[in-house]
């Protein structure tokens, strides 16, 4: 089976877990990582010495042999190079948001829809087991109609000032996936919205937001997320779940990060389904887009830019409409800066960079 020439851009958490899930698979030949920290670059050259490490990301986009890339850099950087991809005919892995402001997002959107090159963006719910089981429950008619989304994700995560200064806050960088995934079980657009959010710890920018809202269909939302849950505790916990009411039945979903545990109560089947979390689903992500630039079919499942674009413009739209309500502050930056101070140390820890 012939593999498929790969060039990674942005070797840092995300990359890295790229570079594992391509390496276990037969599938791809990495043969470039580009990034601009000599630290990451050292650091790549330990975990796939086969692969070209460079600094200059256009050493990838001009060698003809490379057939994909993968964009896992900060979103400032996206647009000029997913312009670069699409110009020197490379389909397009990209991490999310695909780019720092919605103008570019859209102008992406635009630029990839015309392009016959393949790209996809890790919108990585979608790739995951527990929420297709609940989908096609849901398919199967078992919770009637469909009515209220319900999500939470609350996690001691990525606080303010420790990296992703350009995927905006909590709510954007990683709220934006709870958007997209309630939008993908409604089938349908976003219409209305209230949100509540706080400035935790005083910091400029909420930390925790609440919104709910409705869809053009009529099922109802709410989608509650926050890198605020216990970072000083002394065992640190979360709390994600999603929450599926029907006309008739429900269906949800729990996980402590290494295993998900998916219950379902329709009309006619009642079930517990409890299997390993899976992480980001990278392999899944990777080994769908590596069979369709193979067979050259898109596979079906795959999200779109655009459905990536919709999730950072309306992630926008709550951080805006939670600035229009009341918006208090609760807590000090001191108490910010002991957090990150602990952080910096942790080894084993809630969304940690450069592990
Ligand atoms: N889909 C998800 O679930 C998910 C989760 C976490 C992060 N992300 C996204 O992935 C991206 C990367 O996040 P991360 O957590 O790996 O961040 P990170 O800070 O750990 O890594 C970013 C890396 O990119 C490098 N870099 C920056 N500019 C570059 C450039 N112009 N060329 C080459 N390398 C460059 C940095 O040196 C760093 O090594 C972000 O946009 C983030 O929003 C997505």
């Amino acid at each position: 089976m012939s593999k498929i020439k790969v060039g990674l851009i942005g070797f840092g958490r995300m990359g890295g877990f790229y570079l594992k899930e391509m390496q276990k698979s037969k599938q791809w030949d990495i043969a470039y990582i580009c990034d601009t920290n000599p630290k990451s670059r050292k650091k790549a050259q330990e975990s796939a010495p086969l692969s070209v490490i460079v600094d200059d990301e256009n050493i990838i986009f001009n060698d003809p042999e490379v057939q994909v890339v993968g964009l896992f850099a900060l979103a400032d950087t996206r647009k000029n190079q997913i312009e670069k991809a699409l110009a020197s005919g490379k389909h397009i892995i990209a991490e999310k948001p695909v780019s720092d402001t919605i103008d570019n997002e859209w102008q992406i959107v635009d630029m990839a829809e015309k392009s016959p090159l393949l790209s996809t963006v890790n919108l990585y719910l979608r790739n995951s087991w527990y929420h297709k089981a609940i989908k096609d429950f849901i398919a199967a008619g078992e919770i009637g109609e469909l009515a209220v989304i319900r999500v939470s994700h609350l996690t001691p995560g990525l606080a303010p000032g420790e990296g992703h200064e350009y995927e905006g806050p909590s709510f954007h960088d990683c709220g934006m996936h709870y958007v997209d995934i309630a939008r993908w079980y409604a089938e349908s657009e976003f219409k209305t919205v209230n949100a509540q959010a706080l400035r935790m710890w005083n910091y400029k920018d909420p930390w925790y937001l609440q919104c709910q809202g409705t869809f053009e269909n009529g099922v109802v939302y709410d989608i509650t997320q926050g890198h605020v849950y216990g970072q000083l505790s002394q065992i640190q916990t979360h709390n994600s779940y999603i929450d599926i009411i029907g006309t008739k039945g429900i269906a949800r979903m729990t996980h402590d990060f290494k295993t998900a545990v998916v219950e379902l109560h329709g009309v006619t089947q009642t079930h517990r389904i409890e299997k390993p979390f899976g992480g980001k689903n990278i392999n899944v992500l990777c080994q769908r887009f590596a069979d369709s630039v193979l067979s050259g079919n898109r596979h079906p499942d795959l999200p779109t830019i655009r459905d990536a674009a919709i999730a950072s413009e309306f992630a926008w739209r709550c951080l805006e409409n939670a600035a229009s309500n009341d918006l208090p502050a609760i807590g000090n930056l001191q108490t910010l800066e002991e957090i990150r101070k602990r952080r910096r140390t942790l080894k084993n820890g809630y969304g940690l960079l450069n592990q």
